[in-house]
């Protein structure tokens, strides 16, 4: 039997209209546009400001538009997997949501949590079932609303996150584009340093977890910092040196847009110049999940059937890893 291999045939994508700039956030803490871009490399992100509005909302925004470019059917799609950690409830799934707003009859869906390292982990799942040959037309998405546990009185978190959704196609291919490799880790360490005390099983919500601000993210950033920058860099390397990619052959290193120090190192790590980086941090920050779909829409016009990419990401967990995509078209939209 031939070898499938599962291959991106689109992106979509979707940000909220609100801006929210540096000047902005140095109203309300004591922080400054300079330090923002110098110690992130943020200048505005994009904020799901009307009420009611959840992560469904931005995903469901941003699986139309691929379903559109993708000319896709509703009833051929067979998974739809989301990824997020800021699902509209508890339960149901956001992935079920979505199955009614985009009148998807034929389809399983669930979301996937693994923080910002989501979309990479239901990318290489969505691509494992397709190459089992099981499933031909998967949705994959990444949607966070930060925003909805972000302290907007916490200067060391509050500039670094936004809100968004991207979302690619997935299908089979026998041609040698795709999905091709993976290194993809978990530790479980990362709990002290990265975390939301209250509102889950441990301490679901109550008055004293409201007034004692224990629904927001709980985060210490250096120590963050040290194990994203290594973890990103140590997986990146090791995709790029056993599939023989090196700087003359990356078209794209994709990485998780959290912190431009971080991305930076990536990219001195593979001798890489910023020009074959994705970088959007500056407009949208961290939206975590959304992050790398969001790379690929901002940059889908400049790729070209045969790129190779590698996606990397850094999560709560800590997760992390990184994935080798050859593009398979070259976009004419
Ligand atoms: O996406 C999930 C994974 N997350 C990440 O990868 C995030 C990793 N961490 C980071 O990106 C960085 O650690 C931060 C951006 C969160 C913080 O940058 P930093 O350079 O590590 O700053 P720091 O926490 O070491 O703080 C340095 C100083 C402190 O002052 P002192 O104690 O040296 O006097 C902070 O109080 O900067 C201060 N500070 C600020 N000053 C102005 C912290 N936040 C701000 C601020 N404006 N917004």
């Amino acid at each position: 039997m031939e070898k499938i291999n599962a291959v991106i045939t689109g992106v979509g994508g979707y940000v909220p209209d609100y801006v929210l700039t540096n000047e902005e956030i140095a109203r309300t803490v004591d922080t400054s546009d300079e330090w923002i871009m110098s110690r992130i490399g943020v200048k505005e992100r994009r904020i799901l400001v009307e009420e009611g509005l959840g992560t469904s909302y931005m995903a469901r925004k941003a699986a139309k538009e691929l379903m559109q470019k993708t000319k896709s059917n509703p009833d051929d799609i067979d998974l739809v997997i989301v990824a997020t950690t800021t699902p509209d409830y508890h339960f149901p799934s956001v992935a079920s949501i979505l199955c009614d707003k985009l009148g998807l009859k034929n389809a399983f869906a669930f979301d996937m949590q693994a923080a910002c390292s989501g979309f990479l982990y239901a990318l290489e799942t969505a691509a494992s079932l397709i190459a089992s040959g099981r499933h031909k037309k998967i949705i994959v998405v990444g949607a966070d609303k930060m925003s909805s546990m972000v302290n907007y009185e916490d200067r060391a978190t509050c500039p670094i996150f936004g809100d968004g959704a991207g979302a690619i196609m997935i299908e089979p291919t026998t041609e040698e584009y795709g999905v091709l490799d993976s290194h993809l880790r978990t530790d479980g360490k990362g709990l002290p340093f990265l975390h939301m005390k209250a509102g889950g099983s441990v301490c679901p919500p109550s008055y004293f977890s409201v007034d004692n601000k224990m629904h927001y993210i709980y985060q210490e950033g250096r120590t963050v910092f040290k194990y994203a920058v290594s973890y990103m860099c140590d997986s990146t390397a090791e995709i790029a040196k056993r599939n023989n990619l090196t700087k003359e052959n990356i078209a794209y290193v994709v990485p998780h847009q959290a912190n431009l120090r971080i991305i930076s190192a990536i990219a001195h790590r593979l001798e890489l110049p910023l020009e074959n980086v994705m970088v959007n941090i500056e407009k949208y920050g961290n939206s975590s999940a959304a992050t790398l779909p969001l790379c690929l829409w901002d940059y889908e016009k400049k790729l070209k059937k045969g790129d190779n990419l590698i996606l990397t990401a850094f999560g709560a967990g800590f997760t992390w890893g990184a994935v080798y995509v050859k593009w398979g078209y070259t976009s004419n939209q």
